[in-house]
């Protein structure tokens, strides 16, 4: 069985043969108008979403197939207090493959150990978004021609940023990749990143305080919202909500093949006066999020019954039942789940499977 989890759960050629697929998807929309018939995803959907849930719906039904789920957990047995691991278990009986989002970091992959079907994250607190990275990549494949030699500007909330986080565990595998991190100090990368993505990959990676310091240098802009609903201290998000807003004025020295991507929402990070900018392709990405999502979806119920494509959750040397999490919004904090840490590259300490944070 093969899930999605992290980006780092597909092998770069993997990585590119999904790409490859959304590619076909768009010039022959025909030739997959039916090839899921009979398949059901199953949306399990713990916290809000326009893009990801629509997509992933729009996509199984542009295959042929029907989508089952819930978009509000509070109107599912969640609010009668059932864990992932047994609602996960009661989806096996109704789907062929779950698309999961969910607040507490690490609940996607509590689904996948526990299911019989491909899980995939689409969303887990300020941890992961792959789905969202593999629609970056397309995005900037469609639109710059190229995953390799880029500088990538990030902007905005860089701390709780989901999608950042992925994205860049993802460029890393690219050549030539370099990346600007614009962000202020209460929002910075998390030390995580530095250390296990970064640093690792040996990724030219530098800090700069304003968009105009970086502009000209960039092939991508991606900026991101504040993540309002991640703070604890409404007035730490009213100091740093309007920390960086990209307007028309300060594209003056950006290349004119330059693209400024944006997950979205937004809130007012981009000033509406970008979005007639040709480099604005924020929009076109939307989209290329549902051709991505079908051929993710495909891959994933292609491997499925693949012995050779199986791959285990749980790496080797993992640390069992030892440590307990720091970070109290993971899913080992919440549920009754296993404690698992994997030791961390420099072999000096360790960090949770579920989030990435080091023990409490
Ligand atoms: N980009 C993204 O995840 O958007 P939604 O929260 O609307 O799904």
């Amino acid at each position: 069985m093969r899930h999605l989890i992290d980006p780092t759960d597909l092998s770069s050629s993997e990585l590119q043969e999904i790409i490859d697929l959304a590619l076909d998807i768009i010039a022959n929309r025909q030739k997959y108008a039916d090839v899921c018939r009979g398949c059901k995803l199953a949306t399990l959907f713990y916290e809000p979403s326009t893009r990801t849930r629509l997509s992933f719906t729009s996509a199984m039904m542009e295959l042929g197939g029907n989508v089952i789920g819930f978009s509000d957990a509070m109107n599912s047995s969640v609010s009668k207090g059932e864990t992932v691991a047994d609602t996960t278990k009661v989806i096996n009986c109704f789907a062929d493959i779950i698309a999961m989002r969910h607040s507490v970091e690490g609940a996607p992959l509590v689904s996948a150990l526990n299911s019989r079907t491909p899980v995939i994250n689409a969303g887990d607190g300020s941890h992961a978004h792959p789905t969202q990275t593999l629609t970056d990549l397309l995005t900037i494949r469609r639109e710059l021609g190229r995953l390799d030699n880029l500088t990538v500007g990030f902007c905005g909330d860089l701390k709780f940023g989901r999608t950042v986080h992925s994205l860049i565990k993802a460029l890393a595998r690219f050549k030539g990749i370099k990346i600007v991190l614009i962000a202020p100090e209460q929002l910075r990368l998390p030390s995580y990143m530095r250390e296990e993505v970064c640093d690792k990959y040996g990724m030219d990676c530098r800090e700069v305080s304003t968009i105009e310091e970086a502009i000209a240098d960039l092939d991508v802009l991606y900026m991101t919202r504040v993540q309002k609903e991640r703070f604890l201290d409404e007035d730490e998000y009213d100091r740093v909500k309007d920390c960086f807003v990209l307007t028309a004025d300060k594209l003056r020295d950006a290349k004119p093949e330059m693209r400024i991507l944006h997950p979205l929402p937004r809130v007012n990070e981009i000033a509406l006066d970008v979005d007639a900018d040709p480099r604005a392709a924020y929009f076109r990405q939307v989209e290329n999020g549902k051709f991505v999502r079908m051929a993710l979806m495909l891959k994933l119920l292609e491997w499925a019954d693949m012995a050779e494509k199986d791959r285990g959750l749980i790496p080797e040397g993992t640390i069992r039942g030892k440590y307990r999490c720091s970070n109290r919004r993971c899913i080992s904090n919440t549920e009754n789940v296993e404690s698992l840490f994997r030791p961390t590259a420099d072999g000096k300490g360790c960090r949770c499977l579920y989030c990435e944070s080091k023990p409490g």
